[in-house]
């Protein structure tokens, strides 16, 4: 009889979006690494996302560190005359692992679009990068009982004949967008049931296996101290994307001692 798989480490990822400048991403890198020294044998994988041109600053803050280094976003193409994008394999120059793609925020305000996130989910397995592909609902759609199927189709669109190269892993963020920033997380429960419609979509695209094996499922969404230990370890959910308490080390090393 193969051995039950154990439990993964839930995923702690830190998207602090456009909330710092160089300097202050470096200083919070720092203190997060000092606060952590102090925690005996952490029971979560950390990544932090600064904005991109800290990018450099905290990798070598992170350096060695058992953090892994997060970017934002990516363009969809490596090379060539895309004004203002930033290439895949630059990411990976600059020792990113995960890359954050199709964040409401950016749908909302850069109207990316469900085939912009498919180009992107693409580029980033194609340089090595594990996407973190955010899918979740609209105030209004929630409203108008179609939460599930706008989740359900934004994963297929984003996953639409993506194979996992070998090695390859995929975080898939269900972040209901009425919820981000407002300092109030929905019910756990509910966000384990659209987490379970996300993952049917997912199986249906990539089989139960791959998604058993390579495939998280994490919750983001005013995600804080009090709130992080109903999100992880919470089947199908296995982590967490945290903004707004992620920018103030005392709050974030609180969030990650509940783990
Ligand atoms: P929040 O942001 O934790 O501030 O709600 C989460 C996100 O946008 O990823």
């Amino acid at each position: 009889m193969p051995k039950p798989k154990s439990p993964e480490r839930p995923l702690v990822l830190a998207n602090w979006k456009m909330n710092l400048s160089v300097a202050e991403s470096q200083t919070l890198a720092r203190s997060l690494v000092r606060g952590l020294a102090a925690f005996k044998k952490p029971n979560f994988e950390l990544g932090l996302c600064p904005t991109y041109p800290a990018l450099p600053a905290v990798a070598k803050v992170l350096q060695a560190k058992k953090v892994a280094l997060g970017a934002q976003d990516l363009f969809w193409k490596p090379v060539g005359p895309y004004t203002g994008e930033v290439s895949p394999a630059v990411l990976r120059e600059l020792g990113v692992t995960y890359v954050i793609v199709g964040h409401s925020e950016r749908r909302q305000y850069l109207k990316e679009t469900d085939a912009m996130v498919h180009q992107k989910v693409l580029a980033a397995l194609a340089e090595g990068l594990t996407p973190v592909l955010c899918v979740g609902e609209t105030f209004a759609e929630r409203q108008s009982g179609q939460k599930d199927i706008v989740v359900a189709r934004q994963v297929s669109a984003a996953l639409q004949g993506v194979v996992l190269p070998k090695g390859a892993n995929l975080v898939v963020a269900y972040e209901p967008v009425w919820v981000i920033g407002s300092g109030q997380a929905v019910d756990p429960a509910e966000a384990r049931h659209t987490a379970q419609v996300v993952r049917q979509s997912i199986v249906d695209m990539l089989g139960a296996a791959t998604v058993d094996s390579r495939v998280r499922i994490i919750y983001g969404g005013s995600v804080d101290p009090s709130n992080i230990s109903t999100f992880v370890n919470q089947s199908p959910l296995s982590g967490v994307l945290v903004g707004g308490a992620s920018l103030e080390p005392k709050r974030f090393l609180a969030l990650l001692r509940q783990l």
